[in-house]
C-alpha cells in the first residue's frame, strides 16, 4: 500500500510518500524563507507561497519515489489545524489528485501526523504516552490508535515551542528561534538564573509557559538601557539565559510527564513507550532528559528522528495511511479545519482531561 501525504499548514509546503512496509520512499520539504524578515509566519504569505509551490513539490515526491501516479493507493493531507490559507491549498491538492486519479483522499489532522509519526520510524506500538511539543500545541495525551487519543493535560497559555519563539524574539535571535536558543545554551550556565516553574504541583497535569517567558523579559530588562527593539545583550549573557530557559523549561515537561507516566503505567500496563514529537522534539537536551525519565519509569523512549520532528510529509502520509488501513477515508466535500482538537472524536475515558497528579 502506497499513500501520498502533504503538509502546507504552517510555513513548510511538504509532500512525501510512504509504504505500509513502513519505507520513506520520497520526503520532499520546501521551509519557506520569506518570513525570516517578520519574525514570525505570515499567513497571507504563507498561503500565497504554498500556492506557488506545491504543484511542484508533489511533483518532485512522485519523481523520487521512483513510482508512477497510478502506483498511490490514497492522497492524503493535513486538513488543519493550521493557518487555513495554506491548509485549504495542500487539501485542494489532495482532492484533485484523488479525483483525477480516482483513488481515496485522506483529511489528516496535522497533530495526528506528529503523533503517530514514530509508529513508522520506531515501530512504537499502542497505546503510548506521548508528549506533543510544537509551535502552536503542548499537550500531554495517551495514543490508543489513529483518532482514539486520551488527553491528560494540556498548555494554558503558550505552546512549548512559542515559548523558544518568543524567548528568541527578545533575544534577537531570529525565527525559528528554537534551534538558535538550543544552539546558544550550549555555550551557556544554566544555573546562572533561576528562573519559575508554572504549575508545578498544581495537582493537574497542566502546563504554563507564559510566566517563564515573562522572567526571561525581566531579566532582560534589568540590563537598564534595555530596549526590546535595538538592545542586543552580550553573547554570554544571550547564551546563558537561553541555557536557563531551556532548562526550566525542559524541567517543567519532565515533571507533568513523570506524573504522566504513573497514570499510564498503572491503566495500560502493557503500554511500553514515552514518545515525544512536533517541532520542540528536535531539542537535543529535552530528548536527553526524556531519555533518562523513560528509563527511571522503567519505559522505553522513542523519538521520530530529528528532520521528522519538525513539520514534514512524512508523517501527514504514514497517518493516512493508518487511517486508510482502518479503513477511514475523507469525501470530497470535507472541509479544512483551522481548529481540529486531536482528542474530540475520542470515546471519553474515564479521568480524560481531569487526571490528578
Ligand atoms: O511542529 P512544528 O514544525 O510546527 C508546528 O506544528 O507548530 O514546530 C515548530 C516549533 C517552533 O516553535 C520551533 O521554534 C520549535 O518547533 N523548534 C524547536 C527546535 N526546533 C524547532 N524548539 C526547541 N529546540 C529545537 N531544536
Ligand atoms: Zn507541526
Amino acid at each position: 500500500m502506497i499513500v501520498l501525504g502533504i503538509e502546507s499548514s504552517c510555513d513548510e509546503t511538504a509532500a512525501a510518500i510512504v509504504n505500509d512496509k513502513r519505507e520513506i520512499l520520497s520526503d520532499v520539504v520546501l521551509s519557506q524563507e520569506e518570513h525570516k524578515i517578520y519574525g514570525g509566519v505570515v499567513p497571507e504569505i504563507a498561503a500565497r507561497s504554498h500556492l506557488d509551490h506545491i504543484d511542484d513539490i508533489i511533483e518532485q515526491a512522485i519523481t523520487r519515489a521512483n513510482i508512477k501516479p497510478e502506483d498511490i493507493d490514497a492522497v492524503a493531507a493535513a486538513a488543519g489545524p493550521g493557518l487555513i490559507g495554506g491548509v485549504v491549498v495542500g487539501v485542494m491538492a489532495a482532492k484533485a489528485l484523488a479525483l483525477a486519479l480516482n483513488k481515496p483522499f485522506v483529511a489528516v489532522n496535522h497533530l495526528e501526523g506528529h503523533a503517530l509519526v514514530s509508529r513508522l520510524t520506531n515501530n512504537v506500538e499502542y497505546p503510548y504516552l506521548l508528549l506533543l511539543v510544537s509551535g502552536g500545541h503542548c499537550q500531554i495525551l495517551i495514543v490508543k490508535n489513529p483518532g482514539d487519543y486520551e488527553r491528560l493535560g494540556t498548555t494554558i497559555d503558550d505552546a512549548a515551542g512559542e515559548a523558544f519563539d518568543k524567548v528568541a524574539k527578545m533575544l534577537k535571535l531570529g525565527y525559528p528561534g528554537g534551534p538558535m536558543v538550543e544552539k546558544m545554551a550550549a555555550i551557556g550556565d544554566e544555573n546562572r538564573f533561576a528562573l519559575p516553574h508554572p504549575l508545578k504541583g498544581s495537582g493537574d497535569l497542566n502546563l504554563s509557559f507564559s510566566g517563564l517567558k515573562t522572567a526571561v523579559r525581566k531579566i532582560i530588562e534589568s540590563y537598564g538601557k534595555y530596549n526590546i527593539e535595538e538592545t542586543v545583550l552580550p553573547r554570554k549573557d544571550i547564551a546563558d539565559i537561553c541555557a536557563c530557559f531551556q532548562k526550566t523549561a525542559s524541567e517543567c515537561l519532565i515533571d507533568k510527564l513523570g506524573k504522566a507516566a504513573d497514570y499510564f503505567k498503572q491503566k495500560y500496563p502493557n503500554g511500553k513507550h514515552i514518545v515525544v514529537a512536533g517541532g520542540v522534539a528536535a531539542n537535543t537536551y529535552l530528548r536527553k532528559n526524556l531519555e533518562k525519565l523513560a528509563i527511571d519509569k522503567g519505559l522505553e523512549f522513542a523519538a521520530p528522528p530529528i528532520r521528522l520532528c519538525t513539520d514534514n510529509g512524512v508523517m501527514i502520509a504514514w497517518a493516512g495511511l493508518e487511517r486508510f488501513q482502518k479503513g477511514y477515508t475523507d469525501d470530497l466535500s470535507f472541509k479544512p479545519r483551522p481548529r481540529w482538537p486531536l482528542d474530540e472524536n475520542a470515546p471519553k475515558a474515564a479521568g480524560a482531561g481531569g487526571v490528578k497528579a
